[in-house]
């Protein structure tokens, strides 16, 4: 029974019946969907680590965001609206045109002999042919690899050997505030370091990036001449349970992990999430601050709202600086959007540069009812400084590329219950999820522990990693039988709001982007000064954290610290990417570790926060870490 005046019964009614019959409750919002071939089974599930959701339906996702809407009298409805602070264009798509143009992109993919199952790496920045590219590979069936466009050629190179994509689709460049960034030496580069080599590389070409197509060991083509003499092709039925694309994200070692959506459940969590999460209707505007090459890009810029009949806002641009911190509020503002979402730390940069919130006054934002984050915890006093300058409820909400869509929301449309600072709110219907000690046992009301998802995940979720079940097993099913292991500790308090707060692993958040200190001691450790290294997420008051490598020398080092720390910063600029924001190496004679050998990375970091810390019981040498606590630097954030 829904309670409609009482947003907590409507939560709990939902919540509980997605959680007692979940076939029946999925099968039923997969209604919403326009079917190749109807499912008639909700979920085929093995009982351990397999679950396929809509297992004998087909459909593809690309016709639920597109065909479906032009057919039903939306084709002149805006469907992208791409706003660039970086070069002051505007350009509009309605549905008729997105999916003119993204039907005869898939033509010149098919003509390169792209079909169903083959990846396609997509290197972009944000500009529409991005999301051109993603839909019109998914349109094939075949499975897009987005990069995203900060990380450096050795990041891409991974992805190459990877998913081994047969084609790449790049531009030629994209535009930061302080530079131009010229993609196609990197692609250039990557290609050079990679084993794999795609078949073919498409260019798109912006007049603003000085760069053309340079020496090119692989066949090229321009993505506006192909566009422009191709012929449009339809959706390819697929499999709900096929894969729609993969998208890496950083584990504990250095290689990234790729998740794998599929086209079924994920369309239905979508359609799903925007009227019930967001609230937000067909014909409405979503604006969501974030990048393609990201999770919350991939559902919340491309697929959702067009799933879901809305429009999407894409934008080019920084929330401060392109020109100030009024930007976010600009665009929302100027495309009537209903909601904006961006991460905590784009919004602790608009508090820095507007404390009093003057930029806001300058806009007319009563279309805008909810500003949402996500992308790391929302600390309380950004929260509270947000809601007063705006006026607006500040939603936070929890997620993770894993599970492509919030695990843990205030669901705005179903049920908008109270919210509290300092948590997302409560369990997303789906999602149960549940608080365990280290043993794998519930703990009780408020206490913290590792927060879980008893399986199997919802539809949309990820269901499994390319090509490594084993470490899908080891990394996500193995610590807690029955649980999917998010890696983040929180509690749950008795109103069953949940509280996250922070990883339990050796994966950082460092402005919104998810990173591995794995993959960042590894650059570091090939630098022939470097001994051993450890790389730890220290509090950052404006990026949430910030890395800071430990180094000790190699015997024979001749080296100061200056320089080496010179050299290590270009070093991980080079080959990690200036997205890990990486300035920080402090020289250090041993780093702590266990009598196993591991080191001891959170000791170390509460010693450099100035938290009071004892030796752990498994220290291998308690000497190591006093010295330790002598000779690294305090960080304060
Ligand atoms: N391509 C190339 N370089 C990029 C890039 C991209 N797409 N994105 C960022 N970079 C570069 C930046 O130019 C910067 O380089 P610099 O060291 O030469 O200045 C570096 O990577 C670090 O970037 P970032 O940490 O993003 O800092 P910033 O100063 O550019 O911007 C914020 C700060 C807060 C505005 C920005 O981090 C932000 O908007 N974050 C939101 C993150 C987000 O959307 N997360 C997704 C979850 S919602
Ligand atoms: P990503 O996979 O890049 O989206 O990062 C997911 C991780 O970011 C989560 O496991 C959390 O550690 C963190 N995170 C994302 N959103 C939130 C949030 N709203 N509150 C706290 N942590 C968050």
């Amino acid at each position: 029974m829904v309670h409609k005046q009482d947003p907590t019964a409507t939560y709990r009614a939902t919540f509980d019946r997605a959680r007692q019959q979940p076939e029946a409750f999925w099968l039923e919002q997969a209604r919403a969907l326009d079917w190749h071939t109807k499912p008639t089974t909700a979920l085929d599930y093995d009982g351990k680590a397999q679950w396929k959701w809509f297992p004998d339906g087909r459909l593809n996702i690309t016709y639920q965001a597109l065909d479906r809407w032009v057919a039903e009298g939306r084709g002149d409805q805006p469907a992208l609206i791409w706003d660039s602070a970086m070069t002051q264009q505007q350009i509009t798509y309605t549905y008729a045109q997105l999916l003119d143009q993204v039907a005869r992109f898939a033509g010149a993919l098919r003509a390169q002999g792209i079909e169903r199952g083959d990846r396609v790496l997509i290197y972009m920045p944000m500009i529409p042919e991005a999301l051109i590219a993603m839909l019109a590979v998914a349109r094939l069936g075949a499975i897009h690899v987005v990069t995203f466009g900060g990380f450096a050629p050795k990041e891409v190179a991974t992805r190459l050997d990877d998913a081994k994509p047969k084609a790449l689709i790049a531009a030629n460049g994209g535009l930061e505030p302080s530079r131009a960034v010229r993609y196609l030496p990197n692609v250039a580069e990557a290609i050079g370091l990679a084993t794999h080599r795609p078949d073919v590389v498409i260019v798109k070409q912006r007049d603003e990036i000085d760069d053309t197509i340079t020496e090119f060991d692989v066949s090229w083509l321009d993505f506006d001449e192909q566009l422009s003499t191709s012929e449009p092709v339809d959706a390819v039925p697929v499999a709900a349970t096929d894969p729609l694309y993969l998208l890496h994200t950083s584990g504990t070692t250095s290689k990234p992990k790729a998740v794998i959506r599929d086209h079924g459940g994920y369309a239905v969590a979508a359609a799903w999430s925007v009227p019930n999460i967001y609230d937000v209707a067909p014909g409405e505007v979503m604006f969501v601050a974030s990048d393609v090459g990201w999770v919350v890009g991939h559902t919340y810029i491309v697929y959702a709202p067009l799933v879901a009949g809305a429009t999407t806002v894409m934008y080019e641009g920084k929330p401060v600086g392109t020109p100030d911190a009024g930007a976010l509020w600009r665009v929302a503002s100027e495309h009537g959007a209903k909601m904006i979402f961006s991460a905590p730390t784009a919004y602790r940069a608009i508090r820095a540069a507007d404390p009093a919130g003057e930029q806001w006054q300058r806009y007319d934002m009563s279309n805008l009812t909810t500003i949402f984050s996500a992308g790391e915890r929302l600390d309380e006093d950004t929260y509270h400084w947000l809601g007063t300058v705006t006026g607006k409820p500040v939603v936070d909400h929890w997620w993770q590329t894993e599970t492509g869509w919030p695990i843990v929301a205030n669901l705005r449309g179903l049920a908008p219950m109270p919210l509290k600072a300092g948590s997302p709110s409560v369990p997303v219907p789906g999602y149960d999820v549940g608080i365990v000690n280290p043993l794998g046992e519930p703990v009780e009301q408020g206490t913290e522990g590792n927060i879980v998802i008893k399986l199997p995940l919802p539809p949309g979720a990820m269901v499994g990693l390319y090509g490594e079940p084993e470490r899908f097993h080891l990394s996500y099913l193995a610590a807690f039988d029955g649980y999917y292991e998010t890696g983040d500790t929180g509690y749950i308090d008795d109103d069953g709001y949940v509280f996250v707060l922070g990883r339990s692993d050796d994966v950082i958040n460092v402005a919104g982007h998810r990173l591995s200190t794995g993959t960042l001691e590894s650059v570091i450790a090939e630098h022939p000064a470097v001994a051993e290294t450890a790389v730890i997420g220290v509090t950052d008051g404006l990026k949430g954290q910030k890395p800071v490598a430990y180094v000790v020398l190699t015997a024979d080092a001749d080296i100061s610290p200056e320089q080496l720390a010179k050299e290590l910063v270009a070093k991980v600029r080079k080959d990690f990417g200036a997205v890990a924001a990486f300035r920080d190496v402090d020289v250090v004679s041993a780093l702590p570790k266990t009598r196993s050998g591991k080191i001891l990375r959170r000791t170390m970091r509460s010693i450099v926060e100035g938290e009071d810390v004892a030796a752990p019981a498994t220290i291998d040498d308690a000497g190591v870490l006093d010295t330790f606590a002598l000779q690294a630097t305090r960080w304060e954030s």
